[in-house]
């Protein structure tokens, strides 16, 4: 990475709301709330989707509410922000897999309308130009679901990553490779690659909700929340964005 693309500066930052929730429970029930709300009033609402371990929670409570309540989401689009580069849509440690097995599967989505990039496309360039217009020919996301990474990684989009980039290619660091561990039989089976919507794709969306649980998150979250606005923490770049909610727990709010 360039000199020239670390953005490190003073910039007037908008007011982000935070949510504080007393545990995981509490903070998956109240992003559930809001995603459906927003549906009822969007029912063909473009939704941007994370994966990870802290939005389960989450999709657990939506298909809970689509079997209680009948919530659906045959109009609904999708767009997931990242996956692995290597790993085929049927391999079970893809993202695509993920999501069908935490909530595709069990709500009555169109599986026509959710979107993964494809991380076995054989020119990951075009790739990355189809998934961008696709974004766009969708009118842009209207409410974007993020996690953050313990480095303040969003998507896959590591600290260095430009402000200004789009859906791209990325090596992911050892740190996220070595966090992600835990979804695979040993390290070595963690893909070195990923495929991920970029930091403007993201800053694109209308509304964002990050969620954040315990407190290997607390440190990113304080220096989102505290710190500069800075590539090398690129959550950060959340603070130039006019409508984003933070629903975390008490142990990543720990230093707030
Ligand atoms: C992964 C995903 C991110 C996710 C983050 C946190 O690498 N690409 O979208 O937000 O790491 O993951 P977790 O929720 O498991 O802590």
């Amino acid at each position: 990475m360039n000199k020239q693309s670390t953005l490190t500066k003073k910039v007037n930052t908008m007011q982000i709301k935070i949510i504080r929730c007393k545990d995981y429970d509490e903070m998956s029930k109240k992003a559930a709330q809001k995603i459906i709300s927003s549906i009822e009033k969007k029912p063909n609402i473009v939704l941007g989707l994370a994966t990870g371990s802290t939005p389960i929670g989450l999709y657990k409570e939506l298909i809970q509410d689509h079997k209680l309540h009948g919530t659906s989401y045959k109009h609904v689009y999708t767009v997931n922000l990242d996956e692995y580069v290597g790993l085929a849509p049927e391999d079970k440690n893809s993202y695509f897999s993920f999501m069908k097995k935490q909530l595709f599967d069990k709500i009555d989505i169109n599986l026509t309308h959710t979107n993964i990039p494809n991380g076995i496309a054989p020119d990951l360039e075009e790739e990355s130009k189809r998934y961008n217009q696709l974004i766009e020919s969708l009118g842009g996301v209207d409410l974007q679901i993020l996690g953050i990474g313990q480095n303040g990684h969003i998507g896959f989009n590591e600290p260095g990553t430009p402000f200004t980039s789009t859906t791209h290619t990325i090596q992911l660091t050892e740190s996220t490779r070595t966090a992600n561990a835990s979804h695979f039989n040993s390290l070595d089976e963690v893909p070195t690659y990923a495929i991920t919507m970029g930091v403007q794709n993201i800053m694109s969306s209308k509304e964002i909700l990050l969620l954040a649980s315990g407190s290997s998150k607390a440190k990113a979250l304080q220096q989102l929340i505290n710190g500069e606005v800075t590539e090398e923490l690129p959550a950060s770049v959340l603070r130039l964005h006019d409508n984003v909610t933070i629903i975390a727990d008490e142990e990543a709010l720990k230093y707030i």
